[in-house]
C-alpha cells in the first residue's frame, strides 16, 4: 500500500500515519519530520530550510523531492507519505518521477478539520517557533493557497477520500482504514 495523507496544520497527519504505519507495516515517510531531523542536525541542507521551516513558508520543491527520493525507494513494503505532495506543482513531478520507476500511488486520504480546532491543537502542541500563533496563522494561509487547490486538483479521483478527522484519533484511525480497504480494492481491480 502505498498512501498520501493531505490535511491541514495539525490535521493529524502525523498521529495518523504513526498508527497505519504501526498496524499494516508501512513506512511512514513525513516530509516535516525529515526536514525538521535535517535543522535540529545542522546538515547543509538543515542550513537551507530553517527559515522556511520557521516561518511556516513552503520548502522550495526541488529540495523536498531529492530529499524523499531515497526513504520512499527503500519503503519496499509500502508507505504512507505524510505532508508530500502540498501542491499541484508537487503532485505533477513526483507523478512524473514515480510513474518512470513503475510505482504508483494507491490511496489519498484528505484529513478535513475546521479551522478553530486546528488553531486549538497546535497551541496545546507548542513545537517551538512553528507553533508560534503567527506563525500557526501563516501555515493555515499557505495551506489555503498552495494545498486547498491541490485538493481541487484531485477532487473526484477514485483514489482519494476525505475523511472527519476532528474525531477521536482512534475513531479516525477506524475510517480511515475502512477507506483505503474500499479504495485498495478499486486500484486492485482490473
Ligand atoms: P509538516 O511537519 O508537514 O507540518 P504541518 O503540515 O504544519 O502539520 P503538523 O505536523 O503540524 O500537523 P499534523 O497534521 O501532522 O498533525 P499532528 O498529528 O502532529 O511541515 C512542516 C514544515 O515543513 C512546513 O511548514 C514546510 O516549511 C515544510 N514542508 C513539509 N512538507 C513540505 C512539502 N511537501 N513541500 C514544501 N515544504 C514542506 O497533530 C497535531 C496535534 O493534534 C498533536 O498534538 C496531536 O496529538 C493532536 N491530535 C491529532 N489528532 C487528534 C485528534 N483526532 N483529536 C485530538 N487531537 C489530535
Ligand atoms: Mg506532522
Amino acid at each position: 500500500m502505498r498512501l498520501l495523507l493531505i490535511g491541514a496544520p495539525g490535521a493529524g497527519k502525523g498521529t495518523q500515519a504513526e498508527r497505519l504505519a504501526a498496524r499494516f507495516g508501512m513506512t511512514h515517510i513525513s516530509s516535516g519530520d525529515l526536514l525538521r531531523q535535517h535543522v535540529r542536525d545542522q546538515t547543509a541542507l538543515g542550513r537551507t530550510v530553517k527559515s522556511y521551516v520557521d516561518n511556516g513558508d513552503l520548502v522550495p520543491d526541488g529540495v523536498v523531492m531529492d530529499m524523499l527520493r531515497k526513504p520512499v525507494l527503500a519503503a519496499t513494503r509500502g508507505y504512507v507519505l505524510d505532508g508530500f505532495p502540498r501542491t499541484v506543482e508537487q503532485a505533477e513531478a513526483s507523478y512524473a518521477a514515480v510513474r518512470s520507476l513503475g510505482v504508483e500511488v494507491q490511496a489519498a486520504i484528505h484529513l478535513d478539520v475546521p479551522r478553530e480546532e486546528l488553531i486549538r491543537r497546535l497551541l496545546a502542541r507548542g513545537r517551538g517557533t512553528e507553533d508560534a500563533e503567527a506563525v500557526i496563522e501563516h501555515r493555515l494561509q499557505v495551506y489555503q493557497e498552495k494545498t486547498v487547490p491541490l485538493l481541487a486538483y484531485y477532487a473526484g479521483r477514485e483514489w482519494m477520500s476525505t475523511v472527519d478527522g476532528s474525531r477521536s484519533a482512534d475513531t479516525v484511525h477506524e475510517d480511515i482504514v475502512r477507506r483505503i480497504q474500499k479504495l485498495a480494492a478499486f486500484v486492485a481491480s482490473p
